[in-house]
């Protein structure tokens, strides 16, 4: 157990006014009583939007402070004015076709960031730092394999990916080395609200609202595992009460989807909510040139978190996706 419900703590989150950041915010002010301060560390980027945290912005418990994670000096001053408990770390350069063109920042950031935040954890004893991580690490499966699990190889095929396993690296070497406490997620392909419309979900809806062409990499037929972006936030504030430190827990949703599959279940349920025709919509569809290296298939056990936390993700593929369409068609992106 790292924190008990009867100790109220104080996080400091870093990239908290992105995607999924936001959602682990929202949540934790929402729902999790023992939660008594959240500080969320962003550089706002590109990739941040501070709307996502608008509903929360004027809770006492919250504080913004615009940054980078690779600023030592600022992390640890933070964590000393704020009393920090734990660090759960988000920030990140997510985007895989951004890696390709340029891996210098990924590195910058992944890794040289999440190396900054592990040195102030090493010099400030006390702090609990949680690392979030991708199930691209693991590399690539074929359509037969079994699902990942913690006990799989690291064999990441992107820049970005291998941007995440080096980090991941890092997190474990200093809590063998210098005994810090720490975990590690790694989590399959979130979606829902508040996501850049950079990627596929909300890339695919903005086009269907717009009458753009909707692009699909290669055949389509890449499979991803596909978790509602709260039920992901939830797990990470699981391992945080019920988890083991020194431990690796690997979330997915259970809901493996290829592409061109995904694509037609979001414009079937656009039609369904505008109650128009789909067929306007499939003709947007075009299959242009593969991603240099793209990884055929992603699947992630989550059987460990599952048993060992009583961790179960509570949106199904269906309503997850029915509150996400709703959400982009209200809000001009
Ligand atoms: N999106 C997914 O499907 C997915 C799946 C598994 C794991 N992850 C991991 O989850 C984390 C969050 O992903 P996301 O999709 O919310 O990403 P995102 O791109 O939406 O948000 C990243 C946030 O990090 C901030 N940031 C970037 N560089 C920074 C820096 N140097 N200092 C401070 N802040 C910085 C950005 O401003 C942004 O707000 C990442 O670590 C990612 O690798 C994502």
């Amino acid at each position: 157990m790292i924190f008990s419900k009867n100790k109220s703590i104080r996080v400091l989150v870093t990239g908290g006014s992105g995607f999924i950041g936001s959602s682990f915010i929202r949540f934790g002010l929402a729902h999790i009583s023992w939660c008594q301060r959240i500080v969320n560390l962003d550089l706002l980027t590109y990739a941040a939007n501070p709307e996502n945290l608008r509903s929360i912005e004027c809770d006492e418990r919250y504080r913004f402070v615009q940054g980078d994670i690779c600023d030592e000096a600022l992390v640890e001053s933070i964590c000393c004015e704020e009393k920090i408990d734990a660090i759960v770390h988000f920030a990140a350069e997510s985007h895989v076709d951004r890696s390709i063109v340029d891996p210098t920042a990924f590195y910058q950031t992944n890794v040289g960031g999440t190396l900054a935040l592990l040195e102030v954890v090493r010099k400030r004893k006390g702090i609990h730092f949680h690392h979030i991580s991708t199930d691209e690490v693991y590399g690539s499966l074929d359509f037969k394999e079994e699902p990942f699990s913690e006990k799989s190889p690291y064999r990441p095929n992107s820049p970005y990916a291998a941007s995440k396993a080096a980090a991941d690296h890092f997190v474990r070497a200093y809590g063998k080395t210098y005994e810090i406490s720490c975990t590690l997620s790694h989590c399959s392909n979130n979606y829902g609200p508040y996501q850049h419309v950079e990627k596929f979900i909300p890339r695919v809806i903005t086009s269907c609202i717009q009458r753009k062409q909707i692009p699909i990499y290669g055949t389509g037929h890449n499979v991803r595992d596909w978790i509602f972006v709260d039920d992901h936030a939830a797990a990470v504030w699981t391992i945080l009460e019920r988890g083991c430190p020194g431990e690796i827990y690997d979330i997915g949703g259970g809901c493996e989807m290829g592409n061109v599959a995904l694509a037609h279940a979001i414009i079937e349920q656009i039609a369904k909510s505008r109650e128009e025709d789909p067929k306007t919509l499939y003709a947007l569809l075009e299959h242009i040139d593969d991603r240099p290296g793209h990884d055929l298939r992603y699947a992630l056990s989550s059987e460990k978190i599952r048993c060992e936390l009583q961790w179960k993700p509570q949106y199904d593929f269906v309503n997850g996706l029915k509150k996400t369409v709703k959400w982009y068609l209200g809000h001009q992106i």
